[in-house]
């Protein structure tokens, strides 16, 4: 691979940090595109679990580089927060090995505070967000009022350039009768984090080229998801930035030329946190087997705030649509053994909308909004699939659902994963 891209197939949480810590073991550089700390992604190493934020997943891999893109907006002092955890357990953090790039933006306590207070203006519209500061922080970057992560090199302009953007969010805070910040209690925390991650602040773009050129592989790993993506998404009900792999060349920098491998990754039943469609949720006991109790780490619940995510059976016109966006170059199913136990299991192989069938979702939220799924049923397996290794050793039904999913969405299933550990891999 000169450039793999990892893309959630769904709307997130698929499981893109098990499967870059994966393919990052034969990367150079694993470089994050978009988003923020909004994403959660779970990596299993030994004993340790580790629940990545903004630093991706290759950092668990002593031989790789790892980048936050320039299409990333990034909280410098969760970023120092997380740095420091990861040291704690052992990981080196340096900026040999780690770098921003210079035109990353930043998310400040300005964002934060829009966050929440978009969010209660909007009462029952509201769209759910992690409140983390991403959409405000990408407002004022596509407005041309962000600050960039390269301006944390000159700690007096970036102090300036604080206190401006705060000044600015307290008269929108106010009108929506919200409590306004104070400039001199929430900047401090910023300057001091300013000051300790400028080494780690470069042109990373031209980094990642160089690199390219001198034959090294690349494995872009992505956050949320395909149906989150501003433009391809459920819109309004995604986040601000552009997961999908176009997203990858803008939010790293380098061309299409060096990509060969577009991975999709699939959870082999659908969840959604936030608000906004999803036609195959479930609610009841099907629901609550889907999502688990929460005693395991697994267990559907959000890694980023700790929210029960919604689930549902497979949708498979979600993703038939990912692998048209993306030009998914093949799929990766997950959590096959979370489906062990059910009698029969179904999947939506397309919508009904008005009497009329579809095989893509709708492109207007209004039409979205009416999809009845029109399920396929398989038979389920009962057995524990943890332990199995080979494809030949899985239940029949299991092989048949997998084949299914993939003709479905006319996409070829290379990987599927059977526990959330590194070794719980069946390569097809
Ligand atoms: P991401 O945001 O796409 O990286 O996914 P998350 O880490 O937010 O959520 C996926 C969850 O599923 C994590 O807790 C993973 O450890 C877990 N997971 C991933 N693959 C498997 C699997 O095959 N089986 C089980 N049981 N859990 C898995
Ligand atoms: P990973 O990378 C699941 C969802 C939020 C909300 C919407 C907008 O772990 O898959 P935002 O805070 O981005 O403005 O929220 O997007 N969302 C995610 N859902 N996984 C994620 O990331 C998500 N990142 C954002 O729940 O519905
Ligand atoms: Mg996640």
């Amino acid at each position: 691979m000169p450039a793999t891209i990892v893309i959630g197939a769904q709307w997130g949480d698929e499981g893109k940090g098990r499967v870059a810590d994966w393919l990052a073991a034969d990367a150079d550089i694993v470089a994050r595109y978009a988003g923020g700390d909004n994403a959660g992604h779970t990596v299993v190493v030994g004993d340790n679990v580790f629940k990545l934020h903004l630093i991706p997943s290759g950092i668990l891999h002593e031989h790789v580089t790892c980048v936050l893109g320039n299409g990333m907006v990034v909280n410098p002092v969760n970023l120092l927060k997380e740095m420091d955890q990861i040291a704690a357990l052992g990981v080196e953090v340096s900026p040999e090995r780690f770098m921003i790039s210079s035109r990353a933006h930043l998310i400040t306590p300005a964002h934060v505070a829009l966050d929440g207070a978009s969010e209660k203006a909007l009462g029952s519209q509201a769209i759910g967000t992690t409140l983390r500061g991403i959409g405000p922080a990408y407002l004022d970057k596509t407005g041309r009022k962000g600050i960039r992560a390269g301006q944390m090199l000159d700690i007096e302009a970036f102090g300036d350039a604080l206190n401006d953007m705060i000044r600015r969010a307290n008269v929108t805070l106010t009108a929506q009768g919200a409590q306004p910040l104070n400039p001199d209690l929430v900047t401090q925390d910023y300057i001091e984090a300013a000051v300790r991650l400028r080494p780690f602040i470069r042109d990373t773009s031209t980094y990642v080229n160089a690199r390219l050129k001198d034959g090294a592989r690349v494995l872009c790993e992505g956050a949320q998801g395909t149906l989150l993506d501003v433009d391809h998404g459920d819109y309004p009900y995604v986040t601000s930035s552009s997961p999908t792999a176009g997203g990858a060349l803008i939010g790293i920098g380098f061309g299409p030329g060096y990509v060969d491998r577009v991975m999709g990754v699939a959870k082999c039943f659908s969840t959604r946190v936030g608000s906004g469609p999803m036609p195959t949720e479930l609610e009841g006991d099907l629901a609550s087997r889907l999502r688990g109790t929460g005693e395991n780490f697994w267990d559907e619940y959000g890694t980023t705030t700790g929210r029960p995510r919604r689930c549902g059976w497979l949708d498979a016109v979600v993703l038939r649509y990912a692998a048209q966006v993306n030009g998914f170059t093949e799929l990766f199913l997950t959590k096959l053994d979370v489906l062990s136990g059910f009698d029969e299991i179904k999947i939506a192989v397309g919508y009904s909308i008005d009497g009329k069938r579809y095989e893509f979702p709708p492109d207007r939220l209004t039409e979205l909004e009416k999809a009845e799924p029109i399920y396929e049923t398989l038979p389920g397996w009962s057995e524990d699939i943890t332990a199995v290794r080979q494809a030949s050793d899985l239940p029949a039904e299991t092989r048949t659902y997998v084949q299914r999913v993939g003709e479905l969405c006319e996409t070829r299933i290379t990987t599927i994963s059977v526990g959330p550990e590194r070794e719980q891999l069946i390569h097809l």
